[in-house]
């Protein structure tokens, strides 16, 4: 089962899964890190600003889980434009060795192919950090996405569009359609984090964790994973039915069992 970690607050979660980011690169300075965008992630980008300072991250590698198809790479709400003012801009990464999918119209076929073959090309992913929608999807694998799907074009349902109207002037700005990292894609990085903060996202974390596999949740997939990390905060984790045996696990975790 997925490690579960309950924090009392986001500044918290951003912290541990910052400190093991950085063990990464210690151990490993191409790293490649899988990476996330929407409000969920951001104390963890947060916490590495005060962090990297102690490791060279100039050959951290790193691919966004998802794009926008259609949008402008310089439209501040692209997820290239967050990833670069989130991400590589405060912790200096170098710009090349980050990755977002292509949502350009003109290569918009075979975009979800090249992107697969960059991320296969590198080796893999070997962290990768996962918000959760409301709906329960995982990157934009919205509700009966595949377990086995690869890197490709979706049609955002409503919720998630006014989910991500706040980024927007207006619902009808945010795009109808994506290029999200599949099921399967997300499933063969090699550690998943997925957290997740506030009430809103306690049904998608308790159908996630605790809930049947089924395709009707896309975050229920990382139950077919053999390494992964939840972490939340007490609201998010309101709706788990074995929040206390998850505090007593790690309460009694072993002293050389790492995250
Ligand atoms: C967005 C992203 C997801 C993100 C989720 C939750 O639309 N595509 O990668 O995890 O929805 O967003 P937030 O963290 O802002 O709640």
């Amino acid at each position: 089962m997925a490690e579960v970690i309950i924090v009392p607050t986001s500044d918290e979660a951003g912290a541990l899964v910052a400190d093991e980011i950085v063990r990464l690169i210690a151990a490993r300075p191409d790293a490649v890190l899988g990476l996330a965008t929407g409000s969920t992630p951001l104390p963890v980008y947060q916490a590495l600003r005060s962090r990297v300072g102690g490791v060279d991250v100039s050959r951290v590698r790193g691919f966004a889980l998802d794009e926008y198809v259609g949008i402008d790479p310089a439209h501040p709400q692209s997820y290239r434009s967050v990833i670069t003012r989130e991400v590589v801009e405060p912790l200096g990464l170098d710009p090349a060795l980050i990755r977002t999918p292509n949502g350009a119209l003109e290569t918009i076929e075979h975009a979800g192919d090249d992107y697969e073959h960059a991320i296969a090309a590198a080796g893999g992913v070997d962290l990768q950090i996962l918000g959760i929608g409301t709906s329960g999807h995982i990157g934009f694998n919205e509700p009966g996405s595949s377990f086995a799907s690869r890197t490709r074009v979706k049609t955002l349902i409503e919720q998630t569009r006014q989910d991500n109207a706040r980024f927007f002037d207006s619902i009808d700005d945010v795009p109808l359609h994506c290029i999200t990292q599949g099921l399967g894609t997300i499933l063969d990085a090699r550690h998943l984090f997925l957290l997740a903060f506030g009430e809103n996202k306690a049904a998608a974390i308790a159908g996630a964790v605790e809930g049947p596999v089924t395709a009707s949740l896309p975050g229920s997939a990382i139950q077919l994973h053999p390494h992964v990390t939840v972490v939340v905060d007490e609201a998010a984790a309101s709706q788990l039915q074995h929040a206390d045996y998850y505090r007593y696990v790690l309460a009694h975790k072993p002293a050389w069992q790492g995250l």
